[in-house]
């Protein structure tokens, strides 16, 4: 009789369709929904640096007693280098860093600090972005607004509805940018718009919240990264929510970090406590074993080589397949600019077909995308290329 009152639910937008894929028995399916790399046979493998790496931790470990909660300490550095790059050791001082239950654990953490720092603030992301974020964002309570971003029919960014929405965003909102490969856009601004961004967010007293899940598989790990080191540079505050998901291919593990700048050394000792005490209201700390695999990476010369060469190899396969289905494409709807498939960056693109569209595809043709006709690039292959170009070509406006 306490749960009669509660409703059911849909599947969440992404998740659910992992489920329907899975539970389709045809052998013609083809899955470009949920946002996991995939190599060529279709399977997501275990990178060979986190192998080495995890042999090193069983092999080692001497207790599965608590870690402490703010997270692991070689963990914490190394990220925050990783997001800092040659600025880290200048910023150290300033530098806050909890270990988190994945991106979205980053994600959860930052909006409450900013709850709790700020009376009646606002929220604003991306329109569109990924739909968790108001998950994540409303779940802290805030009050999620949408920034305009991009321009489904030109396949190009919004940029001066952006900066001029910001203009009016109340002072001291909170703004969710996400730092390469765009979620579900696979569209990123230039530098020259980042400064743009960040010029905008300076005027109206805005702080910053980073959504850093894709670091390492747009262009580089230094790339990938610029516009918060921009922005390090220029603010005197500001979060990032850090994911190793995807670079390490840790998606299970839930491994992930949310790096904040204190204006002065002394409060990072402050922010860290509201992060810890965060946490320990939700779910006491964040588990070890993907920090740990993170921490061993990249604190030793030859796995963290290996891991680069690996990251290198996934980016370079979503490259080529950007450039392959493009050239299927474009075979087909020679009338059509499909440049934006190649200008754009990381997993995900938006193809731009309407939501029926996507919903015939899946039953006629067994392929399965997101709703808003969002694609992961690298679930094609060779297998499936010429399939998903051919259902799909008729379907783009
Ligand atoms: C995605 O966007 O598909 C991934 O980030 C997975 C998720 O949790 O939504």
């Amino acid at each position: 009789m306490f749960f009669s009152p509660l409703q059911s639910i849909p599947p969440d937008a992404i998740l659910g369709l992992m489920t329907a894929y899975q539970a389709d028995p045809s052998p013609r399916k083809v899955d470009l929904s949920v946002g996991i790399y995939r190599e060529e046979s279709g399977e997501t493998p275990v990178m060979q640096a986190v192998r080495e790496a995890e042999i090193h931790i069983i092999n080692e470990q001497a207790t599965k007693a608590y870690i402490s909660p703010i997270g692991i300490e070689g963990f914490r550095a190394s990220v925050a280098d990783l997001v800092f790059g040659d600025e880290a050791r200048a910023l150290r001082p300033r530098t806050a860093c909890l270990q988190t239950v994945g991106g979205c654990g980053a994600l959860r953490v930052a909006s409450s600090i900013y709850r709790r720092a700020v009376n009646n603030g606002a929220a604003y992301v991306s329109a569109p972005t990924w739909g968790n974020h108001f998950g994540l964002l409303g779940g802290a309570g805030l009050h999620v607004n949408e920034y305009p971003y991009y321009d489904l029919k030109r396949h190009l960014l919004h940029i001066d509805q952006m900066l001029d929405c910001l203009r009016h965003a109340p002072a001291r909102s909170l703004v969710v940018l996400q730092v390469g490969c765009h979620n579900p856009t696979g569209a990123d601004p230039n530098s020259t718009e980042w400064d743009a961004i960040l010029d905008v967010i300076e005027e109206r007293s805005l702080l910053p919240l980073f959504d850093l899940a894709y670091q390492g598989m747009g262009t580089s790990l230094d790339a990938d990264a610029m516009p918060v080191r921009k922005a390090a540079k220029r603010f005197s505050e500001l979060m990032v929510a850090v994911s190793t998901s995807k670079n390490f291919g840790l998606y299970r593990e839930r491994a992930g970090a949310l790096v904040a700048l204190a204006e002065i050394p002394s409060q990072v000792e402050t922010l860290e406590s509201q992060m810890k005490d965060i946490t320990r209201g939700m779910y006491s700390m964040a588990p070890a074993h993907g920090a740990l695999i993170v921490e061993r990476i990249l604190g030793d010369a030859h796995l963290r080589a290996e891991w680069c060469k690996e990251l290198e190899a996934m980016r370079l396969r979503i490259d080529r397949y950007r450039q392959r289905l493009k050239a299927a494409l474009q075979a087909r709807r020679p009338d059509l600019d499909l440049d934006w498939l190649t200008r754009q960056r990381g997993m995900f693109s938006l193809l731009g077909i309407g939501r029926d569209d996507v919903e015939t595809l899946r039953r006629e043709r067994h392929i399965y995308m997101v709703g808003d006709s969002r694609i992961n690039i690298a679930g094609l292959n060779d297998d499936n290329l010429e399939v998903v170009a051919s259902s799909v070509a008729a379907l783009l406006k």
